[in-house]
This record gives structure tokens, sequence and C-alpha cells, in this order.
């Protein structure tokens, strides 16, 4: 009997489904090293300032970006993400935040459960007004997808609800911080969550391909519980890192240009050292 490949489990738009460890636990230890990250924060304020009067933020997660949104004086902001966990965490963000709480609280800011692949079954029309998005972020979330043909959907989704002078921005790794080559398990961090100390371990494979690197990254939380005992968390993720060219490839097919690109947050130009892929992009003409 010949074998072929062993079918590949289909991706869901919950990067926690079907992993072995509870998804709000996860959701916290997602915030416990994303909630860190703040040198775009300022970057995003100011995009939104001068483009972004109705913001799109997909694959929003817990809301980090938010606060950023609201200080640029967004006017209205949706957030989408394929979690329930991360979007319970991005509730609470909002109510403690006074910013989000009150634009919340004035029917300007909106958190919705969805798939960035299939936004046309979401009422993002309604939500985002008939002008459209002045300004579309998806942050992080390209990896997720898994591959072109993922890619292409999202961005034929946000092609249609663009403003006409709307913006997209792509943000991903650069490639100084793509993985060069595998990494056995070894320890990433220790950090306090709720008095107990949590140590992450990840080690990850990963695969040349004609449209970007394929990443397997598998990650072991072990949680030190007050009784001495360990609870430990572990969890797959599947990561896709586009090849320049095919995403600009899939940009073209879904009727959208790249107008700018950055190396990082404080608008260096790109290049093999650059950190991050900051590409911000257009419609072609509808
Ligand atoms: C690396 S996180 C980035 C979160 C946020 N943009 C930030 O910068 O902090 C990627 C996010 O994309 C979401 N995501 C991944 N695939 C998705 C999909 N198909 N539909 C909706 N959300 C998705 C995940 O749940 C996660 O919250």
């Amino acid at each position: 009997m010949v074998r072929g490949p062993p079918p590949r489990s289909p991706v869901t738009a919950d990067i926690f489904a079907g992993q072995p460890t509870d998804a709000d636990l996860l959701a916290r230890l997602y915030d416990l090293e994303h909630d860190q990250v703040s040198e775009d924060l300022v970057f995003y304020r100011e995009q939104t300032r001068r483009s972004g009067h109705v913001v799109l933020d997909l694959g929003t997660g817990s809301g980090r970006l938010l606060r950023s949104f609201a200080a640029g004086k967004g006017r209205t902001i949706v957030g989408v993400d394929g979690s329930a966990a991360l979007l319970r965490r991005a509730e609470q963000r909002v109510a403690s935040e006074p910013l989000l709480a009150a634009a919340r609280a004035q029917g300007r800011l909106h958190l919705l459960p969805g798939d960035v692949r299939r936004l046309e079954q979401l009422p993002l029309r309604r939500l985002l007004g008939p002008h459209g998005a002045d300004l579309v972020v998806a942050a992080g979330v390209l990896p997720h997808l898994d591959g072109p043909e993922d890619a292409l959907r999202m961005l034929s989704g946000v092609r249609h609800l663009l403003a006409e002078d709307g913006k997209l921005i792509l943000d991903d790794l650069g490639p100084a911080l793509l993985p060069d080559r595998d990494l056995p398990l070894s320890v990433d961090w220790e950090r306090e969550m709720d008095g107990q100390t949590a140590v992450r371990r990840s080690q990850l494979m990963r695969r040349e391909t004609p449209e970007g690197l394929r990443v397997a990254f598998s990650t072991i939380v072990d949680l030190g519980r007050p009784d001495g005992t360990i609870a430990r968390l572990p969890a797959s993720y599947r990561l896709w890192y586009s090849s320049y060219d095919v995403l600009a490839a899939m940009i073209g097919e879904a009727g959208l240009a790249i107008e700018l690109a950055y190396g990082s947050h404080d608008l260096d130009p790109p290049n093999e050292s650059s950190e991050r892929r900051i590409l911000v992009i257009r419609q072609t003409g509808r």
C-alpha cells in the first residue's frame, strides 16, 4: 500500500482549539508574554491619528492595541478574533481601562468573534458604517494562516471593507527574527502568574517551502502550584512566515497594492536585518 503524507488537520480560527490545555489558561499565559510588547503602541496611535477614524483590528487577541486606537482618536474601533478565550480577556481590558470603557459605552468599540478568512460572514459593514474602514490592522495574524490561499481570503475580505482611501497594515516578524535553524526544547522564560511561578520551554522545527518558512512550534509551561505540585500545560502551533514575493502576489490578486514597507515601528527602511516586516497596503481601485 502506498502511503501519502499524513492528513493535515484543518486550521481553525481558534488558535487554542484542540490543545490539550484549557483555553482560558493558555490565554492568560499568552497575555503574560504578549502584554509586555509595547514598542508598537505609539506607531498604532499615530497611524490612527493620521488616518484611522474607523479602525478594524484583525486578530485583536486580548486587545493589546485597542488603547492605541482609542488614544489616536479612533471614532469606531472593531476588533475581531477567532479565540473566545482571548476575546474574554479583551472584554476585561475594555472594562478596566477608562478610555476603552468610555468608547464601549458610547457604542464606538465592538469586539467580535470571527474568522479573518471569512470576514464576509461578519456584520462588519454595519459596524464600520457605509464609508468602510480607514485603517485595518493585522498584527501577527498572517503566520497563523495556513498559506497563500488563506491569506488571499483575508486580503479579499479586507478589500471589500476598506474605505476608498483606507489602508491595511500587515505587521509581522522581519527576517532578523525568523528562526534559521531548528531549536531543541529549551527554557524561554520564567515569570510570576498570580503568585505562582510559570516556566516556559519551547521547541521549534522549521521547513523551507516555496511559499515561505513553515514552523512547528511547541510550548510546555510548568506552573508551580501552592501545594508544591506542578501543572504541566502543553500547546503546539503551526506557523507560516510567508515569502515576500508570494505575499505580494496575493496582495495584488486581492486588488490591493503595497504602498510602503518598514523594517521597524520607528519607520526604518526594511532590509535583511529588520526585526519587523510592516507593509502599508491600499486599494488599486474598485
Ligand atoms: C500573535 S497574536 C496578535 C494579537 C494582536 N494583534 C497583538 O498584536 O497583540 C495573533 C492573533 O490572531 C488570532 N487569529 C489567528 N488566526 C485567526 C483567524 N483565522 N481568525 C481570527 N483570528 C485569528 C489569534 O487568536 C491571536 O489573537
